[in-house]
């Protein structure tokens, strides 16, 4: 099994479903049911569970309460729970309900960024400076998000050589780490080859997550790739909730009970019960309208 043994022994699930799993679901879901639902999920082991978005009530009223949800959960030690904030006046809603990790995000393409956030790139970028600032001084550890890192919906094709200006850019106003998206799901293993090699050479990988959608049924086979690039940081959503309101037809994330499947299946640790996953997910799916699209959580639940 030489092609598997230098796999990393560790790995950081990120959970998104309470973010980007909801913010994509057209059923309107209760404030206490997603503040149960992010509880339920700190309870399965995860060490990062991002919340919510303190983006514009019009751009995803799915997560207009956001600062109600804040207020709700329970706060577990030794769990972060990121928010996204996408200019001051989010960071300034954020700091307020109390979020002591946020998320930033822009794009390596500029149609989507301006569907997405009424912005270039670079202004995108500028938006951030001064949420940066307020982060380091309420001593807040940032995130970034780069959105259609391996495909756009309205571009097409993306240089990888634009995700790492955007990268580098990122990181030079102070951002953390990063988490690389495949917002409309079309990445292919080769892919993730060249884009990972590249930054490697730029930012340590320790820095570097990889965000997919399973949109083609491609995110399990990324993960592995990426596996054995050295990556250890992984986001996923429960149930595979999500999508992207900006991406037409991007199928939800890849699943987080889909994901623990295979990485405990290959031994690596990820401290996450995928149990408990399996029951926040199954206490959400009655709300949402259909079924969770996660291939484990169907197996699990599945009678006779
Ligand atoms: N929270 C709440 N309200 C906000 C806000 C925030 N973070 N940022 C802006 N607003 C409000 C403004 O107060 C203003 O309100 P008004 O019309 O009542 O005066 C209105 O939104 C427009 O503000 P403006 O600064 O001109 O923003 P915009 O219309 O250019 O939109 C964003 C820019 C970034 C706020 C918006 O596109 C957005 O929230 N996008 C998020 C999309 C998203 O979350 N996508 C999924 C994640 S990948
Ligand atoms: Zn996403």
């Amino acid at each position: 099994m030489a092609l598997l043994d230098s796999l990393p022994k560790h790995v950081r699930v990120v959970e998104v479903g309470p973010r980007d799993g909801l913010q994509n679901e057209k059923a309107q879901i209760p404030t206490a049911a997603k503040i149960r639902f992010i509880d339920l999920l700190s309870a399965a082991g995860f060490g990062t569970v991002e919340a919510t978005s303190f983006v514009s009530p019009k751009a995803i009223p799915q997560l207009a309460d956001a600062s109600e949800v804040m207020a709700g959960i329970t706060r577990r030690t030794g769990v972060s729970y990121p928010v996204l904030v996408p200019n001051q006046k989010g960071m300034e809603r954020a700091l307020a309900a109390g979020a002591q990790s946020i998320a930033v995000f822009t794009a390596a393409s500029e149609t989507f960024t301006r569907h997405n956030i009424n912005a270039t790139i670079a202004e995108s970028l500028e938006h951030f400076r001064p949420v940066i600032e307020m982060a380091r001084g309420a001593g807040v550890p940032v995130r970034g998000y780069i959105s259609t890192v391996f495909g756009c919906p309205y571009e097409g094709a993306v240089s990888p050589a634009k995700v790492l200006e955007v990268a580098e850019r990122l990181l030079g106003l102070g951002v953390d780490n990063l988490s690389l998206g495949d917002t409309v799901g079309v990445a292919t293993p080769n892919q993730v080859v060249e884009v990972v090699t590249l930054l490697a050479g730029r930012v340590p990988l320790e820095k570097l997550g990889l965000h997919f959608h399973d949109t083609r049924g491609t995110a399990l086979t990324n993960v592995l790739t990426g596996l054995q690039l050295g990556v250890t940081t992984f986001d996923s959503s429960a149930g595979g909730l999500g999508g992207c309101p900006y991406a037409p037809g991007a199928a939800g994330n890849l699943a987080t009970e889909d994901l623990l499947y295979m990485l405990h299946g290959l031994g690596i640790e990820t401290g996450i019960d995928l149990g408990k996953v399996v029951e926040a997910t199954s206490f959400l799916a009655s709300l949402l309208g259909h079924a969770p699209t996660s291939k484990y959580w169907q197996a699990a639940t599945a009678n006779g």
